[in-house]
C-alpha cells in the first residue's frame, strides 16, 4: 500500500512539521485535548486560531478531519500518499485515514488507522474498518508486563498499536489479522515508529500454527452479536463468546509464557460465569481472570448499536430486537467485561483465580500480574519451607490503621497495595508486625518467634495463624521470596495518548 521508503519520507515530513506527541499537545492545550478525548473537534480547532503553518495544517488534516488547501501542503510529499489513497481531492485535500501522535515513556510516534467519527457524526463503519488507539487498546497495553521476552504474538493487530509496544521488549514480534486492510495500516504504523514485526494474514492461531510464544497479547473481536454483523474489527462470527474461548483454550505458549486478553464473556443463565470461563483454561496453565464490569443485555446492545452507527436510524429498533432474540436463543442474561491472564506453568494442579474485581487499579498493572504468577509456587510450599525461607514485603505495600482518635490500639489494620491491582487485606497486630519485619533479612520462623515473644503468645499457634494469612499475600505477590527479583519494567513505558492518561476502559 505504502512502500517503506514512502513511510520513511512521511515520518521525516511529520517530524519536520512538528506533528509530534508533545508538540501537538502543547499546541492544542488542555481544553483542545480534552475535547478530542470526547471526539469533539471545536476546542482544538479554536486553539489553532486560523494558523496555516505545517503543524496546524497537519492537525487539521489528520486529527480534525478537515479539508486543507493543497497549497498549504508544500511541506508534505503527497505523491505516494495520494497513490496509496491515504489522501484524496485536488484543490482541497482530505485525509482518508487518521494519523495520530501516540507514544510511551520510551518513544514517540504515530498510529495509522481509520478515522474515529467526530462531533457526534453518526457513521456506519465500513466492514473492514480498522480501529485506532481506542481506550480498550491502551488499557490492554497497560496490562502487558514490559519485561524482556524472546517472542511475542499480537493477535488481531488492527492498527498495530500493541506491536509498537511489544517491539520495545520482545526480540521477535509476529502480528496477525484477518483483515488485509488492517495489515496495510499496521505496516504504516510500524514503519512510522521505526519498529518491525512480521505481519501475517489469517484467522486466530492459523498463521502461527506449530509456533510457540513467550507472550501473546490480544483484544480480539469479542463483541457477541447476531450472525451477519459483518464488522471485522469487533465481531468474530462465532456463537456467543466462542471466539474468546478459542483464543484462550488454544493459546500457543512456551513454558513460562503469558497470555494477556481483554474481552467479553457471556453470563449464561443458570451457570456462574467463572465456572464457564475456567473451562477455557488449558491444562498445565495458571490463570487470573478479573471481571471488571458486568452489563445487562440492554446496556450492552445499546453500546454496540451506537458503535455500529445505527443510533437514530430506522434500523435501530429492529436490530435491537434481533439482538435480544439472539441473546435469548443463546441464554445470555448478561455480559462480563474484563481481563484474562494465563501462564503456562506446567503445574499438575494449576492455580485458577476468577474474581469480580470492579475496584480501581493502578495502571500499568502488568508487573503486578507477573508478581502474582511468580508467587503461586511459594504460596504452596509446606509450612516448614515457608518458615525457613526469608521473605520481603513488596515495595508498594502500605499499612493503614483505623480507629477512634486517641485510642491506644487501632480497630483495624489494613495492608494495602499502593500499586498494581490495589489488593488489600485486614491484618491483626501480629500479622502486621510479621509482614512489617519481612525485609529479606531473617527467616520467617525467627520473625514469628520474636513477635510471639513480644505479644506473649504461643509461638506454634501464632505460626499456624500467620501462615494461613500469609499464603494469600505470597500468592498475590505482596510478600515475595527474598531470592526473587522484584518484577520491574525496564523503562519501556506504557501507553501515552495525545489526550494524556488513557481513559478507563475495560473493553
Ligand atoms: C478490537 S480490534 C483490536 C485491534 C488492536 N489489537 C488494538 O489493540 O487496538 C480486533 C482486531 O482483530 C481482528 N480480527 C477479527 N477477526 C479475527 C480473527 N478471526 N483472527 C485474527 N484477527 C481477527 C480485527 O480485524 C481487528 O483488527
Amino acid at each position: 500500500m505504502l512502500e517503506p521508503a514512502a513511510i520513511d519520507r512521511l515520518r521525516e515530513n511529520l517530524l519536520a512539521a512538528g506533528y509530534t506527541l508533545d508538540a501537538v499537545a502543547d499546541r492544542l492545550g488542555e481544553a483542545g485535548l480534552a475535547g478530542l478525548g470526547r471526539n469533539s473537534s471545536l476546542a482544538a480547532g479554536r486553539a489553532l486560531a486560523g494558523a496555516d503553518d505545517p503543524q496546524a495544517t497537519a492537525i487539521r488534516l489528520w486529527l480534525l478531519q478537515q479539508p486543507v488547501p493543497s497549497g498549504s501542503l508544500g511541506w508534505l510529499d503527497t505523491s505516494h500518499l495520494r497513490g496509496a489513497g491515504l489522501i484524496a481531492g485536488s484543490d482541497e485535500l482530505r485525509a482518508t485515514v487518521e494519523l495520530k501522535p501516540y507514544g510511551s515513556e520510551a518513544r514517540q510516534g504515530w498510529i495509522c488507522s481509520d478515522q474515529t467519527p467526530l462531533d457526534t457524526r453518526v457513521v456506519r463503519p465500513r466492514p473492514d474498518f480498522v480501529l485506532g488507539a481506542s481506550p480498550a487498546s491502551t488499557t490492554l497495553a497497560q496490562l502487558v508486563p514490559r519485561v524482556r521476552a524472546g517472542s511475542a504474538l499480537d493477535l488481531g493487530t488492527g492498527c498495530g498499536i500493541q506491536s509498537v509496544h511489544l517491539a520495545d521488549h520482545a526480540e521477535r514480534v509476529v502480528a496477525t489479522d484477518l483483515n488485509p486492510r488492517a495489515l496495510d495500516l499496521a505496516r504504516i504504523t510500524l514503519g512510522l515508529n521505526q519498529v518491525s514485526a512480521e505481519l501475517r494474514l489469517g484467522s486466530l492461531y492459523e498463521p502461527v500454527a506449530e509456533e510457540l510464544f513467550d507472550l501473546v497479547v490480544t483484544n480480539p473481536p469479542y463483541v457477541m452479536s447476531p450472525p451477519g454483523g459483518g464488522l471485522v474489527y469487533r465481531e468474530g462470527g462465532f456463537a456467543g463468546d466462542g471466539l474468546m474461548r478459542e483464543v484462550v483454550s488454544g493459546v500457543p505458549l512456551n513454558p513460562g509464557g503469558l497470555l494477556v486478553v481483554l474481552g467479553n464473556w457471556a453470563v449464561v443463565e443458570g451457570r456462574p460465569w467463572a465456572e464457564r470461563v475456567a473451562e477455557w483454561i488449558p491444562a498445565g496453565h495458571d490463570a487470573l481472570v478479573l471481571q471488571r464490569e458486568a452489563l445487562d443485555p440492554y446496556e450492552y446492545i445499546e453500546i454496540w448499536l451506537a458503535d455500529a452507527g445505527l443510533a437514530g436510524t430506522p434500523e435501530y429498533l429492529p436490530a435491537y430486537r434481533d439482538w435480544l432474540q439472539y441473546f435469548d436463543s443463546q441464554r445470555i442474561s448478561g455480559v462480563g467485561m474484563g481481563w484474562i491472564f494465563v501462564r503456562r506453568s506446567g503445574s499438575a494442579q494449576p492455580d485458577l483465580r476468577l474474581e469480580e474485581w470492579p475496584h480501581a487499579v493502578h495502571q500499568p498493572v502488568g508487573e503486578a500480574v507477573l508478581a502474582h504468577f511468580d508467587g503461586i509456587e511459594g504460596s504452596r510450599w509446606p509450612d516448614e519451607r515457608v518458615l525457613a525461607a526469608t521473605w520481603r514485603r513488596s515495595d508498594d505495600l502500605r499499612q493503614e490503621t483505623l480507629g477512634a482518635p486517641g485510642a491506644a490500639d487501632p480497630e483495624y489494620i489494613v495492608l494495602r497495595q499502593a500499586g498494581g491491582l490495589g489488593r488489600a487485606v485486614t491484618a491483626d497486630t501480629a500479622l502486621a508486625a510479621v509482614v512489617g519485619a519481612c525485609d529479606g533479612d531473617l527467616p520467617l520462623g525467627m520473625l514469628v518467634d520474636a513477635v510471639a515473644h513480644l505479644l506473649e503468645v504461643d509461638a506454634a499457634a501464632l505460626a499456624a495463624d500467620v501462615l494461613s494469612h500469609l499464603r494469600p499475600l505470597i500468592a498475590e505477590g505482596l510478600v515475595v521470596h527474598s531470592d526473587s527479583q522484584e518484577t520491574q519494567s525496564e523503562g519501556f513505558g506504557s501507553a501515552i495518548t495525545l489526550e494524556g492518561e488513557p481513559r478507563r476502559a475495560d473493553g
